[in-house]
């Protein structure tokens, strides 16, 4: 099988990318990847570019270069989109301009080409906050962030796709993903590699929202599965194993790396923070899913490959661009510019 990856040097891309290509010996990987901020050749640093992957430096909402990259696939990945809601709270633009212009002229060019198969990754954020229950596929969106709006109407776009001109496309909708190559803007990585630098991590508001936690190896099997045996036009949620509200979380990376209660500090609430999240992953089981990784021992394993590789993350956060980020997003909520 020939693939068109976007965004496979973000985190769950370039897991996917290493898991896919390590199953399929005859397949092959072209990587479409703008290389932003969160966009690492560092985290595929182990595959030479050769006739089984190759990566291509170029922006999805650009037709001429997705045009040109999607040539020969027979299916396409899409994971290439701005992801981080703090971020999307200080500024949207380039929100709509990846995921939702960037996710057309994807669906356009795939179109043109007649792809087999177009998988579009999504988050089970666009669902918005779930008092209470789980939410299924066929449910009302109700996004609260600009980040989670953005997926949303990507969705919505995909779908018309698939009903307008019959795109065989499919739908996923994650839960929250941890593992390593997670750029150390996301809560679990910001707190390993602040706790391994002494620092607090910053607790938004009471700490009582609800995640669900999902390995990313498992995520990287469940999207094989879907793009191999998922119905076009269909949508597949993909939870995980363990759902805990953020305080959980700390008690349970605290217990594996031996950090007192001292290195949390409560901070002012993120803006529209969704509560809690929660995924009925029926329609996954039932194309015959079942994740391989237990929480905590994929936890520990997250801590060590965090531990093991600070040579990856330390220039990620020692660099110009972080600090900013993290000055505007942190430095008020902690009281001045420390806990980098
Ligand atoms: O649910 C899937 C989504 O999970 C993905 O679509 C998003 O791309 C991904 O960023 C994630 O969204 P969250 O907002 O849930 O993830 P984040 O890691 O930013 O935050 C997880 C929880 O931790 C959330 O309740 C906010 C809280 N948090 C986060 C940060 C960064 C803190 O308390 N302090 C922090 O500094």
């Amino acid at each position: 099988m020939r693939l068109l990856v976007t965004g496979g040097l973000g985190f769950i891309g370039s897991n996917f990318i290493r898991h896919f290509l390590a199953r399929n010996p005859a397949a092959r990987v072209v990587n479409l990847d703008l290389r932003t901020y969160a966009g690492n050749p560092a985290n595929l640093a182990g595959l030479a570019a050769g006739r089984r992957y190759r990566w291509v430096r170029g922006d999805i909402a650009d037709p001429a270069a997705v045009d040109r990259a999607m040539k020969g696939a027979d299916a396409v990945v899409h994971f290439a989109a701005e992801t981080h809601v703090d971020r999307s709270i200080l500024d949207a633009s380039a929100f709509l301009r990846t995921n939702v212009v960037g996710t057309q002229v994807l669906l356009d060019a795939a179109l043109r080409r007649r792809v087999g198969r177009f998988v579009h990754v999504g988050t089970d954020e666009v669902y918005g906050s779930v008092a209470r229950g789980l939410s299924r596929e066929g449910d009302v969106l109700a996004p609260n962030s600009p980040y989670a709006a953005s997926k949303a109407a990507a969705d919505l776009l995909v779908r018309s796709y698939t009903v307008t001109h019959g795109l065989p496309a499919v739908i996923t909708r994650a839960s929250n993903n941890f593992g390593p190559y997670q750029y150390p803007e996301k809560a679990l990585p910001l707190m390993i590699t602040n706790w391994l630098g002494g620092r607090p991590f910053p607790l938004y508001g009471d700490g009582r929202n609800v995640r669900d936690w999902l390995f990313v190896l498992d995520h990287a099997r469940a999207l094989e599965l879907v793009l191999r045996k998922g119905r076009p036009g269909e949508i597949y949620n993909i939870g995980g194993t363990h759902s805990c509200d953020n305080r959980g979380l700390i008690d349970a990376v605290r217990c594996v790396m031996g950090v007192g209660p001292e290195l949390v500090r409560r901070v002012p609430d993120r803006p529209g923070h969704d509560r809690r999240y929660a995924l009925d992953c029926g329609k996954l089981k039932a194309l015959g899913f079942s994740h391989a990784y237990d929480f905590k021992a994929a936890l520990r394993l997250t801590v060590e490959w965090y531990r093991a590789h600070e040579p990856w993350w330390r220039p990620l956060k020692a660099a110009g661009g972080y600090r900013a980020y993290y000055r505007a997003q942190y430095a008020r909520r902690l009281g001045g510019p420390r806990g980098r």
